[in-house]
């Protein structure tokens, strides 16, 4: 128990650095056409969004089997854009032994890894903590947790939907984006 607050209390110090960095992203002024605000294009590859390794490619390696999740940004492989424009492009990445996902998920993932919007589906707050004993995404601001393994079913908490995936596969040894998100990105809007 004390491990996994100790755990919680660690990750959640992530997510509050995230939390801010959506502030400043959120002031930065992007026009539609810009490419860093267009949502991931078939072709993309994926980046470190923030840290030591901001920008440079991941790869399969880089993923940790089991879980945890990776956050990522979309980059587009020939102009070098990465698409941190818009929040709404953050992403996650978690790699498995395929064998356990279910069939619809292991339709849309490659080699095992699963990417899906790294947006609660709630409020809108990064989902970037672990569970490690269960296995689940988890978003620090109320508590939903969130099946990798079943596209992202949503297993407890007030998220009222799953989180969208993002189909992937692999070119040329790259971890690439498939296709678009199969759902609308972002929390539930107030009514
Ligand atoms: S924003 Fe994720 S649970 Fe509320």
């Amino acid at each position: 128990m004390g491990s996994v607050s100790h755990g919680r209390r660690v990750v959640l110090k992530a997510a509050l650095g995230l939390g801010l960095c959506f502030s400043f992203m959120d002031g930065v002024s992007a026009r539609a056409d810009d490419p860093r605000v267009a949502r991931p294009q078939e072709g993309d590859r994926f980046v470190f969004p923030f840290g030591d390794r901001e920008g440079q490619l991941i790869t399969v390696e880089d993923l940790t089997l089991g879980g945890p999740q990776q956050l990522a940004y979309p980059m587009d492989p020939h102009t070098k854009v990465v698409r941190n424009g818009s929040t709404l492009n953050l992403a996650l990445l978690v790699r498995f032994d395929s064998a356990q996902l279910t069939e619809e998920t292991r339709a849309l993932a490659a080699d095992g890894v699963v990417a899906y919007s790294a947006v609660c589906t709630h409020q809108g707050c990064p989902v970037s903590m672990w569970q490690a004993q269960a296995k689940t995404l988890f978003c620090a601001c109320h508590a939903s947790q969130f099946d990798p393994l079943d596209r992202a079913r949503v297993v407890d908490g007030p998220a009222p939907r799953r989180l969208p995936m993002l189909p992937i596969k692999m070119v040329d040894g790259a971890l690439t984006v498939a296709g678009g998100f199969t759902g609308r990105v972002g929390g539930e809007r107030p009514s």
